[in-house]
Order: C-alpha cells, then structure tokens, then sequence
C-alpha cells in the first residue's frame, strides 16, 4: 500500500533540504576545479551571471511543476497534460529524469565512497594503523566496493524515513555542519602562508576569456549541474512545498545558498592550492594549467594536509568529512527521484521501494567499479552532459508552451497573492518559454 505523502514540515526545511541537494561535489570540488581551469575569477563571474538568469528560472520551472503536481515527476507532469500525446511526452521527461538521477548517483556514490575513504585515512594514521591507512588511500576493487556501499547504505538509511524524518530532519543536522567545517576551515587556510597569492588568482578576473564559448558552456553546464536540474529532483521537493509558501523567494533563497557555498569553496581551495605551493608542493600540471580534477583532491591536498604534521590529520579529517557530508545531502535527493516514483505510482511501500532501488543502483556501481577506466566517465558524461540539459529543456517546453499561462499564474499565486504585480511575473514566463529552451539548446549542441 501507498502510504500518504509527506511535506517539509517547515520553510527552513525546505530551503535546507533542497539547498542540500544544489550543494554538493559540484559546488566544493566541481566549482573550484572549473574555476582553476578556466581563468579563476572570470569564471566565477560568469558563472553568477548564468546561474541567476538562467540556472534559476528553469529551477523556478522544475519547482512549480512539483507544487502543482503535488506527486513525482511523472504524474505531475502528466497533470500538467491535455491529449494523449502530451501525457505520453509528459512520462518521458518524468522518467527519464528519473533515469538521470538514479544514473548520477551510480557514479556519485562511487566519488562520495573515496571521500568517506580519505576521511578515515586521518583516523587510522592516529591510532597507527599504518597499513590500514594506506589502503584506505589506494585505488582497489575491495576499497572502492565497500565504500561505496557505506555510503549506499546511509542514503539508503535516511531515505527510508521518509520526507520529514529522513530527508528534512538530516539536512537540518548536515547542512549546519557542513557550513561550519567550511568556515572553519577557509578561517584555518587564510593564515597560512600563500593563501594570499591563491585569494589573488581567485578573485582577478582575466577579462579576456569572459565570452570564450568554452567558459559559456562550462559554466552553465556547471551551474545546471548545481541545482540538480533535469533530474526529477527538484520536482519532487517543489512537490513536498506547502501551497501556503512563496516559491519565488523560496527559489532565490536556495539559488542564493548554492552560488554561495560554490563561491566560499572557491575561498578553500585555491588558496589551499597555493599554500600547498608555498611549501614545495607542484600545483601546476606540464603544460601550466593548475592542477584540477582528481589530482587536486586527492594528491594536492592530502599533500598539503600531511606537511602540516599532526594538526593536518585534523584539518584532512575535517575536509573529507566536510566533502562526504555534501555528497550525502545530495545523494538522498537523488534517491528520493525514483523512490517517489515506485511509492506514488507503482504502490510500494516506502522503506522496501527504497532499498530494492537503493540496491538496484548499488549494482550499476558495481559494473562501473569493475570498467572505472572508461564507465566512470561515461556514465558521468551520458547523464550530466546530455540527460541533464535535455531533461532541463524539455521541463522548460512544458512550463512555457504545454501548461496554459493561466494555471502557471494561479500556482504561483499560492503564497504570493501579489504575484502577477511583479518584476518576476513579467520576465520569468517569457525567459522559461524562449530563453531558457535556446540557451539549454545552444550550450548542449556547442558541447557536441
Ligand atoms: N547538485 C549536486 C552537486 O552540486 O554536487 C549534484 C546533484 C544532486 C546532481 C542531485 C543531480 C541531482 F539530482
């Protein structure tokens, strides 16, 4: 039996949960990342511009059709539907948003696994597990199987409760947490010497490379990928909103925390990057970039974090959990696409929809574990790279030419009575109907 819904029980909870899932991987590895490699802070610029104008009215979008809805991706889109041939188009972007987020986390859970990984790296070490620490940090089926699989399992464990139990209750235990790790340590990494030369390379724009295409679409890419668009995701939380909220200010307000939990991770690493320098650690790859990507986080880093002896097991510690943390407020979103999805549609019950699916993407990992050389990015690639640009597009076709403008207003005015008065009502449909589509179109074909 389906049991009944659930509902964010409070505005605070909303805004936690649904900024837990925008702030993850993406923001504390991803944004810095993209940033050291496409000229520091023009990027970041960019980026603000994009996820404001762009990012944030299709996430609008997303959240309205789940308020709406009132159900998972599917059925509210299909709510949403007058003939036929519209509830058919309306199943497919519901599932295949779905697909989309089952199929990140597949690769999501493998990442978060390494983090939990170098988490218990500093643990170890202090209680002279020497060889164990070393195998905790070394790539092998055996390491990546089993953490893989803890960190399945803590999804899997607050999923299983539910909306207000699991899902609200952990992000107002988590994302506190996180922000005070980050805090800590930006506070910790600006007294060390070089952060000063990093400060400086993050926040000097080279303006030059502002309307390079390839930053466009980096940073729109990444942006999408923040706000976990077209994945179902957001739909599901717009759907546990209560009709007495305001989703305008609720979606700035989440948009807001995201591009500035990005924008202090920024504040973290890359000066962490040139404190590492300052102590005779090789920042730059052979041809001059800085190092980005995997080698950022676990060589650099963990370099950094063992030349500052015995307080750099704490501040590794601190880090790990800190990036683990965010993956896992993220993951449970993931999981909680398709798991509505079973519950609403097919009847299941909640805690066996959810461990059957929780398992089923276990198993997807498992086949990328066993080919990580080229799945990892594949599968990364065919989800974040397609499926969520064209997923985003299709949900923002639905708003602005299948959903009659009339119906868009009245939900909006559910919370917001002066809606139609505003600066919002005049620019958002019309963006979500033209711009948004092309902008999403442009981007995907460029990076074609
Ligand atoms: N927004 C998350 C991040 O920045 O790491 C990633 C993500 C979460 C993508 C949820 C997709 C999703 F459905």
């Amino acid at each position: 039996m389906a049991t009944s819904r659930g509902e964010f029980s409070s505005r605070l909870g909303f805004i936690l949960a649904a900024a837990g899932s925008a702030v993850g991987l993406g923001n504390i590895w991803g944004f810095p990342t993209q940033t050291a490699s496409n000229g520091g802070a023009a990027f970041v610029l960019v980026y603000l511009v994009l996820a404001f104008c762009l990012a944030y009215p299709a996430f609008m979008a997303e959240l309205l059709i789940g308020r709406f809805g009132q159900a998972n991706a599917v059925t509210s889109l299909q709510k949403m539907s007058h003939s036929l041939l519209q509830k058919r188009f309306a199943f497919l972007v519901g599932f295949g948003g779905i697909i989309c987020a089952a199929l990140i986390l597949s690769f999501y859970g493998i990442i978060a696994g390494w983090m939990m990984s170098y988490a218990v790296e500093p643990v170890t070490k202090l209680v002279g597990l020497t060889d164990a620490s070393q195998w905790v940090i070394s790539q092998g089926l055996v390491r990546n199987l089993l953490f893989t699989a803890l960190f399945m399992f803590l999804t899997i464990f607050i999923i299983r409760r539910g909306v207000e139990q699991g899902i609200e209750k952990w992000s107002k235990r988590l994302m506190p947490l996180m922000i005070a790790l980050l805090a800590i340590l930006i506070i910790y990494v600006m007294t060390l010497d070089g952060a000063s030369a990093g400060l400086q390379a993050y926040l000097n724009p080279d303006l030059s490379r502002v309307f390079k295409p390839d930053l466009l679409v980096s940073a729109l890419g990444q942006a999408f990928f923040s706000l976990s668009l077209g994945t179902s995701v957001m739909i599901i939380y717009g759907s546990y909103i209560s009709k007495k909220e305001n989703l305008v200010s609720l979606g700035a307000q989440v948009t807001l925390i995201d591009v500035s939990i990005a924008f202090l991770a920024g504040l973290l690493i890359i000066p962490a990057m040139y404190v590492a320098q300052a102590q005779g650690v090789a920042i730059y790859a052979d041809d001059g970039s800085l190092i980005a990507g995997p080698s950022m986080v676990f060589a650099v880093l963990p370099t950094l974090f063992e030349g500052m002896g015995a307080i750099g097991l704490f501040v590794g510690f601190a880090f790990f959990i800190l990036m683990s943390v965010a993956a896992l407020t993220s993951s449970i979103s993931m999981l909680e696409g398709p798991v509505s999805y079973a519950v609403e549609r097919h009847n299941m019950q909640r805690e066996k929809a959810t461990t059957v699916i929780g398992i089923l993407i276990f198993v997807i990992s498992v086949v990328i574990i066993l080919n990580l050389d080229f799945m990892l990015d594949l599968v990364a690639m065919v989800a974040t790279e397609y499926g969520q640009p064209i997923i985003a597009m299709l949900c923002c076709i639905f708003v602005g030419w299948i959903w009659h403008r009339n119906s868009v207003l009245d939900e909006l005015k559910h919370g917001n009575e002066a809606v139609e008065h505003t600066i919002f009502w005049k620019i958002w449909p019309w963006y979500t109907k033209f711009i948004c589509p092309l902008a999403i179109a442009t981007v995907f074909i460029h990076s074609l």
